[in-house]
């Protein structure tokens, strides 16, 4: 594991205040990179890269040694789970993924109780290869989608703008939808489990459509089983470190921070950032949230936006990251001029 003395990003989920925050990108490993393209361009497809553990541990390890990020992002991704419960998974390009949709309850009978541990195994190899390459004062983040993100996809079988499939079987069949959440709790808590014994230093879930919730199912799909998964994983290994990231959330970052017992939050970039530092960053650290287009935008706009974020979260416990993931669009100079803008050189 690495010292938390040696690594600022550790200090800062354990609640320290670094004159210079921390800083990492949401998938810091991508297309934006032409390393990366060329890697991804000899397997088939993100899941193929996924499950290839040397070339997973080169994608996770590119970006740190582009930019010396503080944190290494394993490469995976959040489908790998109902992949592992026996959902067929692909990606298509410019598409994103593709999974058998879920229509109805009887369609939920064929999906496996347990996640398969053989097809997840690459992933832990690929953590135990990225663990012995990294510097020490560089942690590892180790993630899963968050139940009812998970959801989403596997009953809408894509990515839809509201995923209201997913909202409405909730509605219509809150039994069979609680049974596949108790699902993938338990397949969550299995693999992030299996990332942490395999070497992670801490976790995050990714719960990117959290916001389309009202309130009440907010708490019912999203805080409820984040709940569980961190007081399991917490059962298991006391002291583990957790970040969430309820995407979209709002105001309802405020329970949210309130019911979990998270090291830190993830903000996106639409939140009232005082809000965000009365009452959520008051209770945890926070991870975010500058705007992923003002990283493409570059120039005067990203200066005044990086330098606004760091004025509302510093002085207390702040990671630097984008509000969501990193556009592949993103001109790289623009990724070192943020960097120069944090750290002041
Ligand atoms: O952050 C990192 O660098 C680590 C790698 C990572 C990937 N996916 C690899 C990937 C992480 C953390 C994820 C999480 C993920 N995957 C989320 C949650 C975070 C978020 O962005 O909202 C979600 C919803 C997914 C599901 C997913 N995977 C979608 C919707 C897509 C297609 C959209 C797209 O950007 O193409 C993917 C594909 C995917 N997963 C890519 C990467 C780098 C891009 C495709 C490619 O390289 O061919």
């Amino acid at each position: 594991m690495v010292d938390r003395w040696e690594s600022a990003f550790l200090r800062v989920l354990d609640g320290s205040v670094e004159q210079v925050p921390p800083v990492w990108l949401m998938r810091q490993a991508g297309r934006y990179l032409p390393e990366y393209r060329e890697i991804r361009g000899r397997v088939g497809s993100v899941l193929d890269l996924c499950f290839a553990p040397k070339l997973a541990a080169e994608v996770t390890l590119q970006p740190i040694r582009r930019f010396g990020f503080d944190v290494a992002i394993l490469f995976s991704d959040i489908l790998v789970v109902p992949h592992a419960l026996g959902r067929r998974v692909c990606f298509v390009a410019n598409e994103g993924p593709r999974l058998d949709p879920i229509r109805s309850p009887a369609e939920l009978a064929d999906i496996e109780a347990e996640a398969d541990a053989a097809v997840l195994a690459p992933v832990y190899e690929t953590v135990a290869l990225v663990k012995a390459a990294l510097p020490r004062n560089v942690a590892l983040l180790g993630f899963c989608g968050a139940p009812w993100t998970v959801a989403t996809y596997m009953i809408a079988g894509k990515s839809t703008p509201d995923q209201a499939p997913a909202r409405l079987f909730a509605y219509q069949h809150p039994e069979a939808f609680e049974r596949l959440i108790d699902i993938l709790v338990a397949a969550s808590v299995e693999y992030l489990s299996g990332q942490f014994q395999a070497g992670v230093d801490a976790v995050q879930i990714f719960d990117t459509w959290a916001g389309i919730l009202p309130p009440a199912e907010f708490q019912r799909w999203c805080v409820a089983p984040t709940r569980r998964i961190v007081t399991a994983l917490r059962q298991q290994r006391p002291g583990a470190r957790i970040i969430g990231f309820p995407r979209g959330a709002g105001t309802m970052l405020e329970s949210y921070a309130q019911a979990l017992e998270l090291n830190a939050v993830g903000l996106d970039w639409t939140i009232d950032r005082k809000f965000a530092r009365e009452r959520v960053q008051s209770r945890a650290a926070v991870q975010g949230n500058l705007d992923p287009l003002a990283l493409v935008a570059g120039g005067a706009a990203l200066d005044r936006e990086v330098d606004a974020v760091l004025a509302a979260f510093s002085g207390r416990p702040f990671v630097f990251n984008l509000g969501h993931g990193i556009l592949p669009n993103t001109p790289i100079p623009h990724v070192e001029q943020m960097l120069r803008r944090i750290r002041g050189r």
